[in-house]
C-alpha cells in the first residue's frame, strides 16, 4: 500500500550511505555505494540518502550515480541551509526522477552560541530561505533541525511551523547527540505533530549514545512521527544511528503492541547487513540484535534442550524470515571441506571450488591451534577473500 494511504505506514529513510558512511571505518567508494544502493532498493527502503554533495567530489558523484542508476528510487541529498549547499545537492540530484533535498541547520542554543555564532532569528531566516530555494528544484523538501532534542521547544515549534510554511514537506527532529529518552522524545514529537497537522510528515533521526536510538524512534512513531531515519547495522556518527533492522522487526514481531508497517522485505535484512560488512571495516557486534552472529545461537544446555523440543521456547524470529540460510554446524579440525562449504553458505557466502581451497587453508591454520573455529573467524577469512577479489576486479576495471 502506498505510504500515504495507510495512517500507520512508516516511511523508512535509509541513511547508511550518508550518516552511516561518515563515521570512522565506514567510508565507501562510489562502486561500493552503488552496489549497496541496489541492495537497499531491493530491501525496500522508501528513501535512500546517498550523500552530502558539497562535502566532497566523491559524495557528489555517489549521489549522482545512485540517482542515475536507480531512477525509480526516491534519492535524497543532504545540504546545510545555505545557497551553495542547496544548489550543489540539486545539481547532484539532476538525474533523479524523485529527488529529495534534505536541508539542515542546528537550532539548539548550544549550537547557535558555540558553533554557528548566530541568533535564533538568523537561523530561522536561513532555514526558511534554504527550504524556499530547495523548493525551486523539487517538491520534495525535508528540513532537519539539528540537535532538536536540546532545543527550546517553543523556538523549535516556531521553526517547524515556519519551514512548513516555506515549503518543507517533511520536518525531521533529530536526537543528534543521543541524549533523549523515550517518554521525553514522545512529548516533543507529539507537540510538533500537532503543530503541523497533515501539512507535513514528522520524521525522527536518533543517535545511539545512550543505547536508546531504537527505543526513541519507536516512542516517536507511537507519538505520531511517520518517518524513521536509520541505517543498516546501526552504523553512523559515534555510537551510530537507529538500526533499520531493529525497528522494522520490532514492528513485525510486536505488531500487537506496535501496529505499524513499513515497505521493507525482511528476507533481505541479513543479506544487506552482510554486504555492508564486506564494504566497511567492521561487522555488527556478535550479540547485535537481529543480524549479529550470535543473535540465533543457543549455547546454554537448558536453552538448547528447549530449542530442540520447540524453537519458539527461545526464538522469537524465524532466522529464515530475515534471510539467514539454514544449517548450523560447529567446525573443528576434523571437519571436512563439505562442512566448511556448507558453513560458508550458512554465513551467506557460497564459495566456488577455488575459493573453498583458500578458505580451507585459513581454516586449517586456525583449527590446528584451537579446538573449535568460530563463525566469526570463518567470516573473517571470507571477508578477506572477498576484499582481495574486489580489489582485483577494481584494479582490472581501472586498468581498462
Ligand atoms: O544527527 C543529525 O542531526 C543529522 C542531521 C544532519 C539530520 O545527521
Ligand atoms: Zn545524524
Amino acid at each position: 500500500m502506498a505510504e500515504t494511504q495507510d495512517k500507520n505506514r512508516v516511511v523508512i529513510f535509509d541513511t547508511t550511505l550518508r550518516d552511516g558512511e561518515q563515521s570512522p571505518g565506514c567510508s565507501m567508494n562510489v562502486p561500493e555505494k552503488l552496489r549497496m544502493a541496489h541492495k537497499l532498493a531491493e530491501l525496500g527502503v522508501d528513501i535512500l540518502e546517498a550523500g552530502f554533495p558539497i562535502a566532497s567530489e566523491g559524495d557528489f558523484e555517489a549521489v549522482r550515480s545512485v540517482a542515475n542508476e536507480l531512477p525509480w528510487v526516491r534519492v535524497a541529498a543532504l545540504a546545510r541551509s545555505c545557497t551553495l549547499d542547496v544548489q550543489r545537492a540539486a545539481s547532484a540530484l539532476e538525474p533523479a526522477r524523485r529527488p529529495r533535498i534534505h536541508t539542515f541547520i542546528a537550532t539548539s542554543d548550544i549550537h547557535l552560541e558555540f558553533k554557528l555564532k548566530k541568533s535564533r532569528q538568523q537561523v530561522l531566516e536561513e532555514a526558511c530561505a534554504a527550504v524556499e530555494l530547495a523548493r525551486q528544484f523539487t517538491d520534495d523538501v525535508e528540513f532537519s533541525a539539528e540537535d532538536a532534542t536540546r532545543t527550546d521547544y517553543d523556538y523549535l515549534e516556531q521553526v517547524t511551523r515556519a519551514v512548513v510554511a516555506a515549503g518543507a514537506t517533511t520536518v525531521n527532529l533529530p536526537d543528534t547527540v543521543g541524549f533523549s529518552v523515550p517518554q521525553e522524545y514522545a512529548i516533543l514529537i507529539d507537540r510538533m505533530v500537532k503543530a503541523v497537522g497533515d501539512t507535513a510528515i514528522i520524521s525522527v533521526h536518533c543517535h545511539d549514545d545512550l543505547g536508546l536510538a531504537t527505543a526513541n524512534s519507536i516512542a516517536a512513531v507511537v507519538a505520531g512521527a511517520r518517518q524513521i531515519e536509520c541505517t543498516i547495522n546501526g552504523i553512523g556518527e559515534r555510537a551510530g544511528n537507529c538500526a533499520l533492522e531493529e525497528v522494522v522487526m520490532a514492528f513485525r514481531v510486536r505488531h500487537d503492541q506496535l501496529p505499524y508497517t513499513t515497505g521493507i522485505h525482511a528476507q533481505h535484512l541479513y543479506p544487506a547487513s552482510k554486504l555492508l560488512t564486506e564494504y566497511i571495516a567492521f561487522g555488527p557486534q556478535p550479540n547485535k540484535a537481529i543480524v549479529g552472529l550470535n543473535a540465533f545461537a543457543h549455547e546454554a544446555g537448558i536453552h538448547q534442550d528447549g530449542y530442540l523440543k520447540n524453537k519458539s521456547t527461545y526464538e522469537i524470529i524465524d532466522p529464515k524470515s530475515i534471510g539467514i540460510p539454514e544449517g548450523r554446524l560447529v567446525l573443528g579440525k576434523h571437519s571436512g571441506r563439505h562442512a566448511l562449504r556448507s558453513k560458508c553458505e550458512h554465513l551467506g557466502y557460497p564459495v566456488s571450488k577455488e575459493e573453498l581451497d583458500v578458505v580451507y587453508k585459513g581454516f586449517i591454520e586456525i583449527a590446528d591451534r584451537k579446538k573449535n573455529v568460530s563463525d566469526q573467524e570463518i567470516l573473517a577469512i571470507l571477508l578477506t577473500l572477498k576484499a582481495s577479489e574486489r580489489m582485483k576486479t577494481d584494479t582490472a576495471v581501472a586498468g581498462g
